[in-house]
């Protein structure tokens, strides 16, 4: 699974085979220049899920339900991830949240809403965990993270994300469900992995997280590719004849006398 926000993104993502696309609300901070997912809104997460959907074709499409739009009571919950299904392209949603949210993830589920889990690191809660960190250290804070995705399961979700989860538990975990787990910053036991598309791809410079790999160096090729254009356009070398269009010059010389 990785992400993605746009159209042209996702299609690059759908054309590579990749079987799941994420509309991550981590578009907050890589796309709308944010420094959490917590100001994300339903109406951003409808309009990128829209870009995303009309770019795949063959992948599966979550979205992220964002901050507070399934938090407050199960019935709100349901219209904003209809909404997410009905007008933001999705075929599933994503949340955050284990035990604490087990209830409205079964009326989703029962409502036809298919719901992947998100335990662990829960960004929306950065304010509330006080700051990024890995979680499920502790015995009772892996106690806690396992109970989690037993709830999960439990109310009905079909796979669930383990984001910043020592190795080790993520293993214990996927072992003892039989959802299957997505992992970013879980290690390799995993049955999926999950990366940021900014990150992959060498696109976001403010910050690249340990578990991420540079799978290309995209973003200072662009900067080059910025630069020699730029250069050309001052030194003449572009647009040649062949990125211009001809005309015959005969009716020039009439129009002109
Ligand atoms: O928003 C996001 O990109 C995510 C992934 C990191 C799992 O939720
Ligand atoms: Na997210």
């Amino acid at each position: 699974m990785v992400t993605a926000y746009d159209y042209t993104a996702a299609r690059i993502a759908d054309a590579a085979g990749i079987p799941i696309i994420l509309v991550g609300d981590s578009l907050g901070m890589v796309v709308l220049g944010y420094d959490s997912t917590v100001p994300v809104t339903m109406d951003d997460m409808v309009r990128h899920g829209r870009m995303v959907s009309r770019g795949s074709s063959e992948a599966l499409v979550v979205v992220d339900l964002p901050f507070m739009s399934y938090q407050v009571d199960a019935a709100e919950a349901l219209r904003n991830a209809g909404r997410l299904m009905q007008e933001g392209g999705a075929h599933t949603v994503k949340m955050e949240g284990g035990v604490s949210i087990a209830g409205t993830v079964r009326r989703m589920v029962d409502a036809g809403v298919p719901v992947m889990g998100h335990i662990g690191l829960t960004p929306q809660s950065v304010n509330a965990l006080g700051g990024y960190r890995v979680q499920g250290r502790t015995k009772a804070a892996a106690r806690r993270v396992l109970d989690d995705a037993l709830a999960l399961q439990e109310a009905g979700a079909y796979s669930v994300v383990l984001e910043c989860v020592p190795a080790p538990l993520a293993k214990v975990i996927t072992e003892r469900l039989t959802i299957p787990t997505i992992g970013i910053g879980a290690g390799p036991d995993c049955d999926g992995q999950v990366q940021v598309f900014h990150d992959m791809l060498g696109l976001f410079p403010d910050f690249v997280p340990k578990h991420a790999r540079k799978y290309a160096e995209l973003g200072s090729d662009m900067t080059r590719a910025f630069e020699w254009y730029a250069e050309d356009v001052r030194n003449g070398a572009f647009p040649s004849e062949a990125e211009s269009f001809t005309m015959n010059e005969r009716l020039l010389v009439e129009l002109l006398g």
